[in-house]
């Protein structure tokens, strides 16, 4: 089984104090820095860009987890590489060529990651699993923090588990939306080992505190 990762999410972060609560989220063992990046297009909702993508992986040794929520995000792969992005997420839903956009993340040297909003059926991203290196199951609508994790899509991660074991592909299982101490087994059962947390770890009061509790609750 692969090691359980806890990936706060910074929108959930008061940008200007983003450091300090990033190092308290790394005290409480946080592994990635999940960076949501949205466009007002492909999401009712503009969150933050390259510079901000840039300092917040400078700022820390988490691995940058850049979740893009654009369009056609081919146009922005080399800027979020030069911005510092370890893994770069994009949707299935926003690409007009899927395989190019994640061979392109992959020819820029990092790691790269599809993502499926609630509504999208598990089968539309199955043909590129063999080129991705971490699959992001949206529990929530994408587009705010905040929104309560809906568990009926537990079984797209089962399914993403089964069928790297039966097709010995290699990538990782991420939970995105309303991911809590509460809920965070529940993913980890269902074959998640990456879990990002906005509300439930950096908008919390005591960060480490808040990063400790998730974690303890997914290992079980
Ligand atoms: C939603 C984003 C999430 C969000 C999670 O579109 O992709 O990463 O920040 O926030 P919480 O954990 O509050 O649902
Ligand atoms: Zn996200």
């Amino acid at each position: 089984m692969k090691k359980i990762k806890l990936s706060p999410s910074a929108l959930a972060c008061d940008f200007s104090n983003a450091g300090v609560q990033i190092k308290a989220a790394t005290d409480g063992g946080a592994e990635y820095l999940h960076l949501d990046v949205m466009d007002g297009i492909f999401v009712p909702n503009i969150s933050f860009g390259q510079p901000v993508v840039k300092s917040l992986s400078k700022c820390c040794d988490l691995v940058s987890d850049v979740h893009l929520m654009i369009t056609e995000p081919i146009r922005y792969i080399d800027d979020f590489v030069k911005a510092g992005a370890d893994i770069i997420t994009v949707h299935v839903e926003a690409c007009e060529d899927v395989r190019a956009t994640l061979e392109k993340i992959r020819e820029c040297g990092v790691k790269a990651g599809i993502s499926l909003k609630p509504k999208t059926d598990v089968s539309e991203i199955v043909p590129y699993l063999d080129i991705c290196d971490l699959v992001l199951v949206m529990s929530v609508e994408p587009g705010f923090g905040g929104q309560r994790f809906m568990a009926d899509m537990m079984p797209k991660c089962e399914f993403l588990r089964d069928y790297a074991k039966q097709n010995g592909l290699d990538y990782e299982i991420s939970v995105d939306g309303g991911v809590s101490a509460e809920n965070a087994r529940l993913c980890v059962e269902s074959g998640a080992n990456v879990l990002v947390a906005g509300s439930s770890v950096l908008g919390k009061e005591n960060i480490k505190e808040a990063a400790e509790k998730l974690l303890i609750a997914a290992r079980g």
